[in-house]
């Protein structure tokens, strides 16, 4: 665990929903500067992880290791339809043997949603990366994390122990900027 570097990203709408009333991401927090961020962020990182509905869908994503969180099977397995996948159920194998299966021990992993696995790292992020379109509202939308809406996204980091640092301007056009989370 050490030797790995955990970075959580994700991109919200004003009022932290990070998908629709259909549990879909809507095109309207679609934003080309931050699809550029996560897809360079998601290229230097060694390992991402993400839920069975979260696959980032990008150009390069076959070539990207990844380990998807499901019940469907009881500890590990490869993946029979994805390469460089991983299938993990937390409740038959820890995140440390699910890295090692998937051949990662050091490192960057992105852990990039849906909710719960946001909420299954939220004690161990080294940098949390909040996106925020300021002016896109969801209304009966998925809430980005566990404890939102009753608190903030901010709020709930902030909870566990991280801080705002600088923020990156992605999308002037829209006000949405991306702020790193940091701990200690
Ligand atoms: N705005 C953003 O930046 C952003 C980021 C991420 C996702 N999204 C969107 O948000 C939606 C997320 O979908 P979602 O809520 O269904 O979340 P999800 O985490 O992507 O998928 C949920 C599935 O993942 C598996 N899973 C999740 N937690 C697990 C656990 N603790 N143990 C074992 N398996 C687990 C289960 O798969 P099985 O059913 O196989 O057991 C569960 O049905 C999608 O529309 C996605 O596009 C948006």
């Amino acid at each position: 665990m050490a030797d790995l570097r955990i970075e959580g990203y994700v991109i919200v709408s004003a009022d932290g929903m990070l998908a629709d009333v259909h549990r879909a991401m809507p095109d309207v927090l679609k934003f080309e500067g931050d699809k550029k961020f996560f897809e360079a962020a998601l290229d230097r990182a060694d390992l991402i992880i993400h839920g069975r509905h979260s696959h980032e869908g990008q150009p390069n994503s076959d070539r990207r290791r990844r380990i998807i969180l499901t019940r469907k099977i009881p500890a590990l397995a490869r993946d029979p339809s994805e390469p460089n996948a991983t299938l993990w159920n937390p409740l038959g194998a820890s995140f440390e043997d699910a890295c090692a299966f998937a051949g990662v021990t050091s490192g960057t992993v992105a852990i990039i949603g849906g909710p719960d696995v946001f909420g299954m790292f939220m004690n161990r992020y080294d940098t949390f990366w909040l996106s925020v379109a300021p002016h896109v509202r969801l209304p009966g939308g998925e809430p980005c994390f566990p404890g939102v809406p009753e608190r903030t996204p901010q709020e709930v980091l902030a909870a566990h122990g991280l801080k705002a640092g600088q923020s990156q301007m992605l999308d002037p056009a829209h006000d949405v900027s991306v702020t790193p989370w940091r701990r200690g």
